[in-house]
């Protein structure tokens, strides 16, 4: 029970890795607040012991008053799970300036807006909190489309600056960089370049959700007490971050 009486909120949580994350916190104890643009899924997700909340964390306005809402029901937030996350396939020189407002809106700025709404709850209240953004192997490989790399690069220096401003106030921030994994976002492609990438994976497979979901627990809790600012990949040894 790693997370026992802790408020967690994961965004993302309809399906796909914050599905996952959020109910393994939920098996270690948490009290787990879902966001999702996809209300019916994120219930389903948390069930009566959660609370599921129609937020789409690229509106600013709508992750603030999630946040005040949160503190009205529970008193605290002590863990952040920046998971929401989209794509987009798209060659560099086509990229429409909305597409490129749109992903680096959710992927980056979304990720920043629930950051602060979950410090300002933190600082207030004198938690020591955890925060953890989940980025991609692309932010290095530069193996995506040019906003997503953009915007998930971006994720990790937010990261490692946050967690200087804020490690003497002891809360940690810290970055999960899944390889690639079997989730919604990847049952699309094609079934060639699903091999292909099974290919570069010295461990054989992709990641499973589940897989992802233990790492990012490791770094919510309190067994990484003095991890922060850094990378942890779950990715199989296809990349080394
Ligand atoms: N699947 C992979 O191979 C892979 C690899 C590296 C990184 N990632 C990253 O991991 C995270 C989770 O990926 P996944 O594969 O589970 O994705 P997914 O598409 O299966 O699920 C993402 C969830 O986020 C929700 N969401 C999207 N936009 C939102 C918004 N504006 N506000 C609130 N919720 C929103 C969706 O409704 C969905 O439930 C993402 O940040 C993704 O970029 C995925």
């Amino acid at each position: 029970m790693r997370l026992q009486n802790k408020v967690a909120v994961v965004t993302g949580a309809g399906q796909g890795m914050g599905r996952a994350i959020a109910r393994l916190f939920q098996a270690e104890g948490a009290t787990v607040v879902g966001f999702d643009v996809h209300l019916a899924a994120v219930q389903e997700t948390v069930g009566a012991k959660g609370l599921a909340l129609d937020v789409n964390i690229a509106d600013s306005a709508a992750v603030n008053a999630a946040f005040d809402a949160i503190v009205e029901k529970f008193g605290r937030v002590d863990v952040l799970v920046n998971n929401a996350g989209i794509g987009s396939v798209d060659k560099f020189a086509e990229i429409p300036d909305e597409t490129w407002a749109r992903v680096i809106g959710v992927d980056l700025t979304g990720a920043f807006y629930c950051a602060r709404a979950a410090v300002r709850v933190m600082q207030a209240k004198g938690i020591k909190g955890a925060i953890v953004n989940t980025s991609s192997v692309s932010a290095v490989s530069g193996d995506g489309p040019a906003h997503y790399c953009a915007a998930k690069a971006g994720l990790m220096g937010l990261t490692r600056c946050m967690a200087k401003e804020l490690a003497p106030q002891g809360i940690r921030v810290n970055t999960l960089v899944p390889g690639p994994t079997n989730t919604p976002m990847m049952q699309g492609i094609p079934e060639e370049w699903a091999k292909a990438i099974i290919a570069g994976v010295p461990m054989g497979r992709m990641a499973e959700p589940e897989d992802i979901a233990r790492g990012t627990l490791f770094l919510a809790s309190d067994d990484a007490g003095f991890v922060t600012g850094q990378n942890l990949a779950v990715n199989g040894g296809s990349a080394f971050i």
